[in-house]
């Protein structure tokens, strides 16, 4: 099979952090097609070479174990090539054209890789020079819109010039092969399943944890936030995964049909429920891995009255026969203790106790989504003080380490969704009324939190973030798998 990968956006950041090191990754596996051509489009006056040149260069910042040798670049350069465009010019989309019909690849893919704002035009212009043929793709990186109306003019634009079938919106969280085993572990195994609801769960705990703090992308940050950033995508897709019915198969359609439910079943926000059960928070300076950080006012970019927040803490409540009356607890934000992203979801206690112990740790699977990837199931077991006929009981649990098991070298989130571009799978983008949903379910916080900031808490860097996130699950009685 040929294809041609149009990168708009080709020497931007996601180009040379995230797609050129996936695309030599595949590459180097084999599994990229090789007759493929890989054409980066910029407004940098560059030829073909000069373009090569700066990937290489850019390489030199990956690790080292998926950094190309000279004789592996030379190899996997010589499907890179480079075309000048200004995106609202109509003769630079003719130019692309010409060059696209030089051969005629099986498969077109238009991965557009650039601000937000340049969707729209870009889509147009494509369809009016004729470059939505039925073997064409188009992949949009996030943010998808920074609202629900900015997402719905993005979708109605692209739905103007390309099939559904044709649009690949990308989330990265759902490329993860950690995020896949949550598939795998609730729709390839019976055994969880009949404990998979509100009779034997009594709630479910989401982080997304990063130490990191906002990088180079204070500007980009600073008018986006943690709830735009990180809970609209990754975390409500997560919590699709954890909470959706079984497909009725692993067809696109199937599986996205079932997570629009589950986003449509969330209770929707009240101005109370938001006072209550919706915290967020900013990190001020403090220490992460021993070395001393700046507060967030104070990173390049950022506003120093900004009032955006790096942490977000929220309560869902998803109103259906299943889960009725199970809270979901999301929490996720920057320059938090340590890079941690997990599930817990914590069972009911035994219905009567003989034993003394309280079922404290116990009694709940882990599901490790990163840095790690593993499932640990935590049981209390009679232990050491058995010679006493001690009636407490021993938490213990089993633990099963996906990375040992399998290689950390599996493929990741990136390589996989763009061979899945290549290849035509759907299954693990996001339909446009799947991303709809879960705008309209944050737009009232984004409502609420607009051009104020009297519920806006501190929290010191290497923390794990404000106290009211604490305060909020423990009025439900629960709390956060750090602290019990
Ligand atoms: C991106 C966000 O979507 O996900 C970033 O824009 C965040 O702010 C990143 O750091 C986290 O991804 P990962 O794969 O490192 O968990």
């Amino acid at each position: 099979m040929s294809f041609d990968l149009v990168l708009f956006g080709g020497t931007g950041d996601l180009a040379w952090r995230k797609l050129m090191p996936a695309l030599f990754q595949a590459f180097r596996h084999g599994t990229l097609p090789a007759d493929g051509r890989i054409i980066g489009i910029a407004r940098d006056d560059l030829g073909n070479e000069q373009y090569r040149e700066l990937i290489q260069q850019r390489f030199a910042h990956v690790d080292l174990s998926k950094r190309p040798t000279p004789e592996e670049f030379d190899r996997f350069a010589q499907m890179l090539q480079f075309q000048r465009m200004d995106l609202s010019r109509a003769e630079d989309y003719g130019r692309l054209k010409d060059r696209l019909q030089q051969r005629k690849a099986d498969v077109v893919v238009m991965y557009l890789a650039t601000a937000p704002n340049l969707f729209t035009v870009t889509c147009q212009q494509l369809a009016a020079a004729g470059l939505n043929t039925p073997n064409t793709r188009i992949v949009l990186e996030k943010p998808l819109g920074h609202d629900l109306a900015s997402n719905r003019e993005i979708n109605e634009a692209v739905r103007r010039s390309f099939a559904e079938q044709q649009v690949f919106r990308i989330d990265h969280y759902l490329g993860k092969p950690s995020v896949q085993n949550l598939f795998a572990l609730r729709f390839g195994n019976a055994l969880f399943e009949p404990l998979w609801r509100r009779e034997n769960i009594s709630n479910i705990q989401i982080t997304i944890a990063e130490d990191l703090g906002v990088e180079k992308r204070g500007a980009f940050y600073d008018s986006t936030g943690a709830l735009r950033d990180m809970v609209q995508n990754h975390a409500l897709q997560l919590l699709c995964a954890l909470a959706m019915e079984p497909p009725i198969s692993a067809d696109a359609d199937a599986i996205r049909d079932e997570k629009l439910k589950v986003l449509r079943s969330l209770r929707p926000w009240t101005p109370e429920a938001i006072n209550q059960f919706a915290i967020r928070g900013q990190y001020g300076a403090g220490t992460v891995a021993g070395e001393h950080v700046p507060g967030y006012r104070d990173e390049a970019g950022v506003s120093p009255e900004s009032t955006t927040e790096t942490f977000v803490a929220l309560r869902a409540v998803i109103a259906n026969w299943r889960w009725a009356g199970v809270p979901f607890y999301v929490r996720t934000g920057k320059r938090l203790a340590a890079r941690d992203a997990h599930i817990v979801v914590n069972f009911r206690a035994a219905p009567h106790a003989i034993f003394r112990t309280p079922l404290g740790a116990a009694n709940r699977l882990v599901i490790n989504l990163q840095p790690r990837d593993g499932l640990q199931l935590h049981l209390l077991a009679q232990g050491q003080d058995n010679r006493r006929h001690a009636q407490s009981l021993t938490p213990v649990h089993l633990d099963l380490d996906f990375d040992s098991r399998f290689g950390s070298e599996r493929v990741g989130a990136y390589e996989r969704l763009l061979l899945d571009v290549i290849d035509g799978r759907l299954n693990l983008f996001v339909r446009s009324d799947e991303q709809e949903a879960a705008w309209r379910w944050v737009e009232p916080l984004l409502d609420a939190w607009r051009g104020t900031d009297g519920d806006l808490r501190g929290y010191a860097a290497g923390s794990w973030g404000p106290s009211a996130a604490s305060a909020m699950i423990a009025r439900d009685g629960f709390c956060w798998s750090e602290e019990c």
